[in-house]
Parts: structure tokens; sequence; C-alpha cells
């Protein structure tokens, strides 16, 4: 099952990436190698995207790496398997992931994924343009700037229903929306500015 993404029967580093994966592996103790596995995969996931436009983990790419590794194909598997950051199937050239645990759920997750319905995204699918697969997931650690998403390595926190639907339409355009909070704040500062230590900072 493809979803008619284009499959790596074969693959191998390019020059950059495998400077990249020498210098990963250089950090473990020799014999020790297999602890790369996770950084290598990811790795390997982005050149997917680069060469694809589909960020994902053919078996010919998990094989490669569990050699390179000198590793059995089903370890490098495992890990593969196990964590929502490795897709296993063809995503859209921008994978959408939404965030519907508590935190994000309390504070609007349903209308953030009600954005994504609207705009034509269905959970797991990818669009007939090629450009969105969406997905709903758990906590991915911003629960200050709830509701929030991911979308390929960058987030996109304390939305709307109107601020989720302009970014997708501005990656539809091309464009390349400011990731990070999008009502202005700093990280995950109080909205409206600091409410304690004010004398301390000398902002009272
Ligand atoms: S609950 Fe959504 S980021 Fe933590």
């Amino acid at each position: 099952m493809t979803d008619g993404a284009p499959v790596a029967t074969a693959f191998a580093w390019t020059a950059e990436n495998a400077a990249e994966a020498a210098r990963i592996i250089a950090l473990y103790p020799a014999g020790r190698q297999a602890s790369a596995v996770m950084p290598l995969l990811w790795l390997a996931q982005g050149q997917m995207r680069d060469a694809t436009g589909s960020a994902w983990l053919p078996v010919p790419v998990i094989e490669f790496v569990a050699r390179q590794l000198g590793m059995p194909y089903i370890r490098a598997y495992e890990v593969a398997s196990f964590y929502t950051m490795y897709n296993l199937k063809p995503v859209g050239r921008f994978h959408v992931q939404v965030c519907g645990t508590t935190p994000c759920q309390l504070r609007g997750s349903d209308e953030i994924m009600r954005a994504c319905k609207d705009k034509g995204l269905k959970k797991g699918t990818i669009t007939e343009d090629g450009l969105f697969t969406l997905s709903e997931v758990e906590c991915l650690g911003a629960c200050a700037n709830a509701p929030m998403v991911q979308i390929n390595d960058d987030n996109y926190e304390d939305l709307t229903h109107a601020s989720m639907t302009a970014i997708l339409e501005a990656l539809a355009r091309g464009e390349s929306p400011a990731p990070g909070s999008q009502i202005g704040r700093t990280a995950s500062c109080p909205e409206g500015g600091p409410t304690s230590l004010l004398e301390m900072t000398g902002a009272r």
C-alpha cells in the first residue's frame, strides 16, 4: 500500500547525509552503533521527503539503516513502528499532526481538527493534490501553548479555527507561515506579558 507515492526500491545516503550519518555514529562507543538508530531513521525519513516529497520509511530504507548499524532489520523496524515520529506509509508534503490530548482538547483542539477537515484533510490519507496528511497525535510537549499542531518539523501554537485555516491556505500557496505562537506570545510567556516578579524585574 503506497497511496500512489514513490517507493524507494534502493536507498543510499546523499553525500551530505552520509557525512552526517558518520558524525552521528561516531558519537557512540565502538560496538554500540545500534544506539544511533533513531537519529539515522530520522535522517533517512528527511532524505525521503527531499527526494520524493513524502517523509516516510519504506522497508528498503529501514533495511539500509539496519545494515549500516550492523543490527537485525526487525530491531530497526521495532523502533520505527514504536514512535509516531516515523511514518511507515507515505504522507503528504505537509504532515499535519493535531494534538488531541487533554490540555489541547480543553483549549479547543476539536476546532483545529474541524479547520483541517473543512480544508479537505482526512485522517490517515493524503489529499488529492499530494500536499497534506492529517494525523491526531498524543501530547507533543507544548501544552502551555495549546491548542497546537506540528507540521513537518515546526510547531504552530495558540491556534484557532481561523489561524489554522490561514496556515493551511498559506502552505497550499507555497508560502512558509511563521511557526510558533499565532497570537504573538514569546514562547510560553503569559498572554499580555509578565504577571509575577514585576518589582524584581522593574516592570512595575
Ligand atoms: S496536550 Fe497538546 S501539547 Fe501537550
